[in-house]
């Protein structure tokens, strides 16, 4: 049921005219973003917010629901975009010219421009732009590449896909990020490149990573899928190693309508090797000087990609209020570690926080949950409790994802490394804490007071819960 707001406070238009006032106390008292919907309700009990409500007989015919809020969605920006899409998709679809050609040169150039780099090579994936940098910069078989566990599997699975192996080092429990401090005892003989990832859009120190790689002689590639838009010391992700590679996976700060991606550098010769590699290892038609890949960006998804690159910075933007707004309101909950606020370059693609397992002094469940079997299969730290919230908050309508419940060095794939549980003891201890509260820049203020409103009553001791309001208001 929609409401609209008038002087006199929410009117609701589907509601005949001697119903309004009592849906308004009714959606006050409960939480200002209940949704009413259609279907009949017959009961009265305590709200959310512990009034009791009794229900006036003008209410029977309605049934109340807690506003659902998604962990992403495209809704609004497809609204406020959708003719611009369109627009520049039909335009290449009557062009004719899906495979190369200006539309994508002209989106290369822009992004190029964007990460302050004079080159991108567009291509079909972020895993691809990780393997096109690796083979660009001759890393291949016998190579180690130092990088995290606690990432997409997608970081590590490119450095096994060009013939190297991934060399795993722990991150800093306080920023997720792979901590430059034990770096060096990583590094032997075999290490050829540093590759540190942005994680959940938050900067690594790259001064530190370029610092230690110029000791030891490494290349440096950046692995910047989660990180469109993200700056460290004023300088965009990217710019700073040997290759920077993005995704534009729907999800991502800039998303194109489908799966993409690209490698920026700076080094001309670098850039012609990795386009060539996205072509079939192809300098000119039909001759092959190496063994490539058909990894090319199609022209419909540089169009949208075109369509969205001028807002990126603006949607940023919004990461960063939305950011702001639950470090401020969920600061002092107990038992909720929240993410750093980090450096002023954040982009916010996630807002992670921590939710520590029983046994501790005050257990986010309250002693309700049941043991995680993901945490016994791959010998991580128990993850009863994140697991109970994360439950909780979806039968509240508050949709959370868990990245990543399981590290990349414990993953069945990788068990030939012979990573033991407990050698990178922050990454496993995160995988088992760590839950991603709804940020995307269309977020409305309605929804992220929801999601404030429910992670405060499971965590802050209220016992009435937005679930308790719901099954009691909607008793039949
Ligand atoms: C950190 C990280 N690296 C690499 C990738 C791979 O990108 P893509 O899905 O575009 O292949 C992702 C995608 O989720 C990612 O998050």
């Amino acid at each position: 049921m929609t409401r609209q707001a008038t002087s006199q406070g929410w009117r609701f238009p589907d509601l005949a005219d001697d119903s309004q006032a009592a849906a308004r106390a009714f959606q006050a008292a409960c939480t200002p973003d209940l949704h009413l919907l259609d279907g009949p309700l017959l009961g009265s009990g305590p709200t959310a917010r512990g009034a009791t409500l009794p229900l006036e007989k003008s209410f029977v015919g309605l049934k109340v629901a807690p506003m659902h809020v998604p962990p992403f969605s495209l809704d609004e920006q497809l609204r406020q975009l959708g003719d611009r899409l369109d627009a520049a998709v039909s335009q290449v679809l009557r062009s004719g010219q899906y495979i190369g050609g200006s539309t994508i040169a002209s989106f290369e150039a822009a992004f190029a421009h964007a990460c302050e780099v004079p080159h991108a090579i567009g291509c079909n994936s972020g895993t691809d732009a990780l393997i096109l940098a690796l083979r660009g910069l001759g890393i291949g078989p016998g190579d180690e590449v130092i990088t995290s566990s606690f990432s997409f599997f997608a970081t590590a699975e490119a450095i096994s896909a060009v013939g190297a192996t991934p060399v795993f080092v722990d991150v800093e429990a306080e920023t997720y990020l792979i901590d430059p401090e034990r770096i060096p005892a990583a590094i032997t003989p075999a290490t050829r490149a540093l590759l540190p990832v942005h994680l959940f859009g938050r900067p690594v120190d790259m001064e530190r990573i370029l610092t230690l790689a110029g000791d030891h002689g490494l290349l440096v590639i950046e692995d910047c899928a989660q990180a469109a838009g993200a700056s460290w010391a004023g300088r965009p992700v990217g710019s700073w190693g040997d290759a920077g590679c993005f995704s534009f996976f729907p999800t991502k700060n800039l998303g194109a309508a489908g799966d993409g991606g690209a490698v920026v550098c700076r080094d001309a010769d670098l850039a012609q090797r990795v386009r060539e590699l996205a072509v079939h290892g192809m300098p000119r038609r039909y001759l092959h000087t190496a063994l490539g890949y058909n990894s090319r960006l199609d022209a419909l998804q540089a169009a949208v990609l075109a369509v969205k690159l001028p807002h990126l910075s603006d949607w940023v933007e919004r990461r960063r209020a939305i950011a702001a707004t639950y470090l401020r309101e969920l600061g002092d909950l107990p038992g909720l570690v929240l993410p750093e606020a980090g450096p002023a370059g954040h982009s916010w693609n996630q807002f992670v926080v921590r939710l520590a397992a029983c046994p501790v002094e005050q257990p986010s469940c309250q002693s309700r949950c049941t043991p995680s079997a993901d945490s016994a299969t791959y010998g991580l730290p128990e993850a009863c409790c994140r697991d109970w919230i994360k439950h909780q908050l979806q039968e509240a309508g508050v949709s959370t994802i868990i990245y990543y419940p399981i590290p990349i060095h414990r993953q069945p794939a990788y068990a030939d490394l012979g990573y033991r549980s407990g050698s990178l003891p922050h990454t496993e201890r995160l995988c088992a804490e760590v839950l991603s509260l709804p940020i995307f820049p269309e977020l409305t203020s309605d929804q992220q007071a929801r999601v404030i409103a429910v992670v405060r009553q499971l965590l802050g001791g209220v016992s009435a819960t937005p679930a308790d309001c719901h099954a009691t208001l909607s008793i039949g």
